[in-house]
Formats: structure tokens, C-alpha cells, sequence
């Protein structure tokens, strides 16, 4: 049996077309693998540590071999919970929507707790990085209010699936799937409704195989 976690990074709802997306390869990979467990994190939802002096004190003190406060203790426990949840997963689903051109800044929020020295990623004796979430499958909705296709000028802006795949190989991901559900706003409603089907449909095959 494999755990699949589900991280939302769209405050929208039923409205939310990145949602809509992974909801849809849930739904299928449910379908096809009855057995696994899905966990869910909302990043709008769930209670994440302010990543602030106090927090990047404590990461600093540990990298300097330096003691926690009893603040900073608690908020490191803090910390390393969210880690453990998240590297606690077999497999990964993310739905993320584009804002100003990268992700919402709750998604970013929860990567700047999760990627730490010696839990994610570690550094190695000839100096190389080296991510410690390995051998494990992603799988990420992208959703756009315009359109940013590879080729065209407007693709130097998209900094949303170029960070976060970034990112994620940084991780150790290496096996990063993706559907990219554009333009949800720029195109009119009737081009959003097919774009959403034609992406609803891709996701849901996708599932199978995952
Ligand atoms: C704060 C904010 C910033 C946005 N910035 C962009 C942007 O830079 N480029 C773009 O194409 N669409 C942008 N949009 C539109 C969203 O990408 C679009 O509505 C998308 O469908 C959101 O994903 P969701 O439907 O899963 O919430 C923005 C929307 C919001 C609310």
C-alpha cells in the first residue's frame, strides 16, 4: 500500500481549475489503486510556522552547531513535523495556480519550512547538493490565467512550473509529471470550460500509470 499526498496550493474551492485537475487524477488514481492512502494538505488551511527571525534563527543555530532557545526548540518541532508529514509520502499530487507569474505564496511559505540541510536535501563531501527525497513520483496540476506555451515570448514568464520543478529536482525528484491548464481567464469562459475538460481528462489517464 503507497500514501499519496495531496497538497492544494488554491484558495478557490470548487472554483479552482488547478483543483479541479488534481481532483480528477485523484479520483482516477483511487479507481486503480483502491488500496493506497491519500493525505491531504491545504496550504491555505493548515497552520504553517511564520518562516521569520525566530525560525531562521533556529535553522542558522542549528547549521552553526549553535543551541535552540526554548521558543526556537518549539517552533523547529514545529518545523520538523511538517517535514516528517511530507517525506512521509510514497507518491505526490500538487494543484498550484500561477500568481504574478510564480506559485501562491502559502505553497512557497511551506517549501521555505520543508527544504532544510540534512532533511531534504543534504550537502555531499565534494561540495555538490544532493536531494533526499528520492525515487518517488510527482504529479502537478498548473494552472494559468493566460497562456505561456513553450517558443512564444510570453514563456520567460512563467517562473511557476520552471520554480517549482526546480525546486522539486533540488528535493531529488526526478519523476515530475505534470498537466498545465491555460489561459483560465485570458481565453473567455467557453475556452476555460474545454481547456478544463480536455485537462480533466488528460489527468484522470494519467492516473493509471502513476
Ligand atoms: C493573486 C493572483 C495573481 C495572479 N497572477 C497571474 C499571473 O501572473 N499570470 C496569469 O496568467 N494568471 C494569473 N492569475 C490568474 C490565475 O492564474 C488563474 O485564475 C488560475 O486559474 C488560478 O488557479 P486556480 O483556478 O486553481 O485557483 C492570478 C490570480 C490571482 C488571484
Amino acid at each position: 500500500m503507497s500514501t499519496v499526498m495531496y497538497i492544494k496550493a488554491s484558495p478557490m474551492g470548487e472554483l479552482s481549475y488547478s483543483t479541479a485537475v488534481a481532483d480528477a487524477f485523484v479520483k482516477a488514481y483511487v479507481e486503480s489503486h483502491p488500496d493506497d492512502e491519500i493525505k491531504k494538505l491545504d496550504v491555505f488551511a493548515r497552520r504553517l510556522p511564520a518562516v521569520d527571525f525566530e525560525t531562521a534563527s533556529a535553522k542558522y543555530k542549528i547549521m552553526h552547531g549553535r543551541e535552540h532557545s526554548e521558543s526556537e526548540r518549539r517552533i523547529w518541532g514545529e518545523v520538523v513535523s511538517l517535514i516528517d508529514e511530507f517525506k512521509s509520502a510514497d507518491k505526490y499530487v500538487i494543484a498550484t495556480p500561477m500568481w504574478n507569474f510564480s506559485i501562491p505564496y502559502r505553497l512557497k511559505q511551506y517549501i521555505d519550512i520543508i527544504v532544510q540541510p540534512g532533511h531534504t536535501f543534504t550537502v555531499t563531501a565534494d561540495g555538490n547538493y544532493e536531494g533526499l527525497v528520492q525515487g518517488r513520483p510527482v504529479f502537478v496540476a498548473y494552472a494559468r490565467g493566460g497562456e505561456y506555451p513553450a517558443g512564444s515570448a510570453g514563456e520567460a514568464f512563467d517562473l511557476q512550473k520552471r520554480y517549482l520543478e526546480l525546486v522539486l529536482g533540488f528535493m531529488g525528484f526526478t519523476d515530475i509529471r505534470s498537466v498545465v491548464i491555460e489561459p483560465t481567464l485570458a481565453g473567455g469562459a467557453d475556452t476555460a470550460k474545454q481547456k478544463r475538460e480536455a485537462a480533466v481528462a488528460k489527468a484522470a489517464q494519467m492516473a493509471e500509470s502513476f
